[in-house]
C-alpha cells in the first residue's frame, strides 16, 4: 500500500505506518537481509515498499516494540538519502545490521565488531558536516549493543571503525581487484590502520554516525565480521550466515532494551 506521502525513494510515507509507528530503524546494506531480519526474526511483518531495492519492511519484535527494517543500498551517498527520508518519516533510532572485514587479527569471522566511532572517509559525509566533525554513536544506544552481544554469549568487539567509500581501492585490495594501480597514498594504508587500533573496514558506519549527531537521531551500528584482512582479502563465505544472524540477534535485542 502507498500513499500520497510517500517519499520519493523509500517509496512509503508516514501514513503508511500505521497507528503505532516505528521509532527504530534496522538498516542492512543488503535488500536481502532487510527482508530475512523481517521475515526470520520479526512478527507480524507487512511490505512497506521494495522501490529501487531499497526494500522496507514493517514488523513487531518479540516484545511488541514496532521496528522498520530498510535497506541503506551500498555506500554513503545511498545511505544517507535513504536515513534523511526515514527521519522525514518519524524514525529516532537507526541501528546499522551490517558486514565487515576485520583488520585485527584477533578479530575472527563469525563474530561482530560494535563501532563507537568511525574513521570517516567518505564524500558523501562532507555534504552533512565539516570533514573534522567526528563520527561517534549514540552512547546509550551502543551501551544496548554492548549489553545484547554479552547476554547472547557473541563474540563481540568495540572500537572504531574505518568507514570507506569502497570496497576494493579504499580498503586496500590489490590480489582480488581488476585495478592492479593502486594509489601509492593507500598501500600501507591498513597497517597503518592496524597500529592506530582501528578494528575493522566497511561503507556507512562513518556517514550515519555524523547524520544522527547532526540531524538529532540515536545512531549505532553492528556488524558481522566476514573477512579478515590480516590473512587474506576475500570474504570468507563460510562464515557469513552465522556472522550476519550473530549481528541481527545483536541488533533486534538492544533494540528491545533500548529506549522505551
Ligand atoms: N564489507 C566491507 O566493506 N568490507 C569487507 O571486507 C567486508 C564487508
Amino acid at each position: 500500500m502507498t500513499t500520497n506521502d510517500r517519499l520519493y525513494h523509500i517509496g512509503f510515507g508516514r501514513s503508511d505506518l500505521g497507528f503505532l509507528p516505528p521509532a527504530i530503524a534496522f538498516l542492512s546494506g543488503d535488500p536481502e537481509r532487510a527482508r530475512l531480519i523481517a521475515e526470520d526474526y520479526l512478527k507480524d511483518v507487512r511490505t512497506l515498499s521494495e522501490h529501487r531495492g531499497l526494500n522496507s519492511y514493517l514488523g513487531v519484535l518479540p516484545n511488541g516494540k514496532p521496528v522498520l527494517s530498510a535497506t541503506s543500498g551500498m555506500g554513503a551517498p545511498s545511505l544517507s538519502i535513504v536515513v534523511n527520508e526515514l527521519v522525514q518519516v518519524g524514525i529516532k533510532t537507526v541501528v546499522r545490521v551490517g558486514t565487515t572485514g576485520s583488520i585485527q587479527p584477533e578479530i575472527q569471522a563469525g563474530s561482530v565488531v560494535i563501532s563507537h566511532a568511525a574513521l570517516c572517509r567518505q564524500g558523501a559525509a562532507h555534504d552533512i558536516a565539516p570533514m573534522e566533525y567526528p563520527a561517534v554513536a549514540d552512547l546509550y544506544l551502543t551501551m544496548a549493543l554492548v549489553n545484547a552481544a554479552r547476554q547472547l554469549n557473541v563474540d563481540y568487539h568495540v572500537g572504531i571503525t574505518a568507514s570507506v567509500d569502497s570496497f576494493y581501492e579504499g580498503q586496500e585490495r590489490d590480489e582480488i581487484s581488476a585495478n592492479h594501480s593502486l594509489l601509492p597514498q593507500l598501500r600501507g594504508q591498513t597497517e597503518l590502520y592496524r597500529r592506530l587500533h582501528i578494528l575493522n573496514y566497511e561503507m556507512e558506519c562513518g556517514t550515519l554516525l555524523k547524520m544522527g549527531s547532526v540531524y538529532g537521531f540515536a545512531a549505532g551500528c553492528v556488524c558481522g565480521v566476514i573477512a579478515q584482512r590480516s590473512t587474506g582479502e576475500n570474504v570468507i563465505l563460510e562464515q557469513k550466515m552465522s556472522a550476519v544472524d550473530n549481528a541481527i540477534r545483536v541488533a533486534l535485542q538492544a533494540a528491545q532494551q533500548y529506549g522505551s
